[in-house]
């Protein structure tokens, strides 16, 4: 069985004195690197920093690639030698796309652990469109929920006679390809990686802090926009939204007449608070917002009817995230808290940095993330 996800929230034992980790996203528009280690039994933030891809592309900055292997490699050492990031450690996670990787939550009848493991493979089966032998498979048991008013259970907390119980499991599977790829790449840059991680777990490690009640995450990418919905710190629902923070770009640059260039300057700059030749900024964003926000929202209406529970915060995360503007638009659109997620907080920073970090955090949740589990290793 692989190991995508299974020391989510190890805690305890933490030594006081570690060597530096990294933690690497490697995004469709720039790659996220985060050195960190651990002293005095904290984690403290060495360097951190970012490398657009699109020009490896001939693209801008702030687009989606899709780059070869080879072209990877060389903007990942390009990366890793960069001298005013002063990347020291080999020592390393590395995140691997939400899109490639395939999960679903299924239902199995109670039954011994050790009949589970034969038996959630050929359930998953159903689930994954590709032969379960061309795929790495991880899997999880969601622990069953106290609350009344769980599914199959009454509001007087005893199940109806006819219920059979069940258990919720979680099943994720990367393609053997998939691997195959990260550990080349890894290879090729004289990388010590100790896993790969699909990205929402890292980010779940960063952002979250033993909440109870459903989040939804949001992570704004520059094409695309993951959702999923934690509960208890576990991944209950994720979803991908066609659209990201690039959309607003092309958008901007279309509806304003001007160069994507300087579109793309023009939202890093003004955001939702920008106005060119009489039309405003938010105008154009807001519609590209709004369609992001509403499936969202779906989502969040189709968890709520079906565990019974109302989703209590969304947490914005990503480049996309960046945009000034940006919580007050999706604060309308949910009607509950929408707060900016801050990875940084879980780790030591100088305090001038703290400002600039505030920024910038939403857009390393993942590099955290990978980083902190590479830590824990340490001890
Ligand atoms: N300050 C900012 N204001 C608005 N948008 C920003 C800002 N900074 C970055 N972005 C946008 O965020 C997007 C990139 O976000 P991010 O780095 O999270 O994507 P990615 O990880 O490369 O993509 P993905 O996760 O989809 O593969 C780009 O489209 C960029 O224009
Ligand atoms: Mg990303």
């Amino acid at each position: 069985m692989a190991n995508f996800f299974t020391n989510l929230f190890r805690g305890g034992g933490l030594s006081q004195q570690s060597q530096s980790v990294l933690g690497i996203d490697i995004g469709s528009s720039s790659i996220k690197i985060v050195q960190i280690s651990r002293k005095n039994g904290h984690a403290v933030l060495e360097t951190y920093g970012e490398l657009a891809l699109g020009p490896y592309a001939g693209k801008g900055i702030g687009e989606a690639t899709n780059l070869s292997p080879e072209k990877l490699v060389e903007a990942l050492k390009d990366m890793l030698k960069e001298k005013e990031v002063n990347i020291t450690s080999k020592l390393c996670g590395i995140a691997i796309p939400f899109a490639s990787s395939l999960m679903a939550v299924i239902e199995m009848p109670v039954m011994p652990q050790k009949q589970l493991a034969e038996m959630i493979p050929l359930e998953a089966r159903k689930y994954i469109p590709v032969p379960i032998s061309e795929v790495a498979l991880d899997w999880y048991i969601i622990p069953k929920d106290k609350n009344p008013e769980a599914p199959g259970v009454g509001m007087s907390g005893i199940a109806p006679v006819t219920t059979l119980p069940k258990l919720e499991v979680l099943v994720v599977a990367l393609h053997n390809d998939t691997i195959i790829r990260y550990k080349d790449m890894v290879q090729k840059t004289e990388l010590e990686a100790s896993f790969f991680e699909i990205e929402i777990f890292s980010t779940m490690r960063s952002i979250l802090d033993n909440e109870i009640n459903p989040i939804l995450i949001i992570d704004m990418g520059a094409t695309s926009t993951k959702i999923y919905i934690v509960e208890r710190g576990i991944l209950r629902s994720s979803h991908m939204i066609n659209r990201g923070s690039q959309n607003i770009t092309d958008e901007l640059s279309k509806s304003l007449g001007i160069s994507v260039t300087d579109a793309e300057f023009l939202k890093r700059e003004k955001g939702l608070e920008g106005e060119i030749n009489g039309i405003k900024t938010k105008e154009v964003i807001t519609f590209t917002l709004n369609y992001i926000f509403s499936e969202a929202n779906h989502v969040v209406l189709a968890y709520q009817k079906k565990y019974n529970k109302n989703v209590s915060q969304v947490v914005l995360v990503g480049g996309g995230s960046a945009l000034k503007g940006v919580l007050d638009v999706a604060k309308t659109n949910f009607q509950i808290e929408v707060i900016a997620g801050n990875p940084f907080e879980k780790v030591v920073a100088p305090a001038f940095l703290e400002n600039v970090l505030k920024e910038t955090g939403p857009e390393f949740a993942v590099a955290v993330g990978v980083a902190l589990r590479r830590l824990q290793e340490q001890d």
